[in-house]
């Protein structure tokens, strides 16, 4: 019997992981069909629940359920734990396991797709909401010379960095507001916030991009108003988030199936389209 997956979310209509899922199950020769379901906003458990006796076999999880999704899980791995995030969930007799796969998606982008070493780079994360969470902790291991959690809300940042300071494991971390940045510089600079989605640039001050930095927007399809105003600051690379979408459900599906689909022809085909 075909073995079922889908992405649950809300709205779900413009997601691409069908596609992406399908052209891996092509490419690894897995007898597997993945879907996307709509789930109602107070009505996600159940959503699961049913697609579980339909003999649903594992989930993405997008907005705005990951939080939910992380509550409903039996077990967690790690990184779900540090997250409080989950954007996988793998069903077995065992009951319901929840993942995250955002930041190993991201590092994977950022390191093999767009080729570059983290190690020993001035990082600089934006936002302290669920998304800059999730990536927190690959982003740690990583070993980069530091990692500067930044926020409109300042306190939220310093919340995060006290939260996530006894995993820092040598890399050297520092949090605050947008306006504490001034007179600093970075060679990456990866915008976690919510601003894109409002057709907004976060605040920043000038000056931040150092000579052949990177600035990456977690969003994709468009120069949004941040990679726009990072090309006016001299960035001398723009990313979006696309290539992360595709790497983090690469980990999903080796999750789910155990194999590891090679990400760089589907990437290739939805950047044609
Ligand atoms: P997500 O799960 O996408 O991270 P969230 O938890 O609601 O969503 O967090 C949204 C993040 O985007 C927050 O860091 C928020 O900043 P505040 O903590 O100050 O609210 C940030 N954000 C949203 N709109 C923004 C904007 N226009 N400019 C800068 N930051 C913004």
């Amino acid at each position: 019997m075909t073995d079922r997956y889908a992405v649950i979310g809300n709205p779900i209509a413009h997601s691409k992981s069908p596609q992406i899922h399908a052209a891996f199950a092509r490419l690894t020769f897995q007898d597997m069909a993945y879907e996307a379901i709509l789930a109602p906003v107070d009505g996600f458990a159940a959503a699961v629940r049913a697609f579980i006796a339909a003999g649903g076999r594992g989930l993405n999880v997008t907005v705005p359920f990951k939080l939910e999704a992380y509550a409903l899980a039996d077990t967690r791995s790690p990184r779900a734990e540090a997250a409080k995030a989950v954007n996988t969930l793998a069903f077995s007799d065992a009951g319901i396991h929840g993942d995250n796969t955002d930041g190993l998606g991201l590092v994977a982008d950022l390191t093999r797709n767009l080729g570059l070493e983290l190690a020993g780079k001035r990082l600089l994360l934006l936002g302290a909401g669920g998304a800059a969470r999730g990536v927190l902790l690959p982003l740690m291991a990583e070993r980069p010379a530091v990692l500067t959690l930044a926020n409109r809300t300042a306190a939220k940042a310093r919340q995060l960095l006290a939260e996530f300071l006894p995993h820092a494991d040598g890399c050297p971390m520092d949090a605050g507001g947008f306006a504490e940045l001034s007179g600093r510089q970075f060679d990456l600079v990866i915008n976690a916030t919510a601003a894109s989605l409002a057709d907004e640039a976060p605040p920043l001050p000038a000056g931040l991009y150092a000579p052949g930095s990177l600035a990456y927007d977690m969003v994709y399809g468009r120069e949004t108003p941040f990679l726009a105003a990072a090309r006016a600051q001299g960035a001398a690379r723009l990313a979006d988030g696309l290539g992360m979408l595709v790497e983090q459900a690469a980990e999903s599906f080796f999750l789910w199936r155990g194999v590891r689909p090679d990400t760089a022809p589907i990437l290739a085909q939805l950047r044609a389209s």
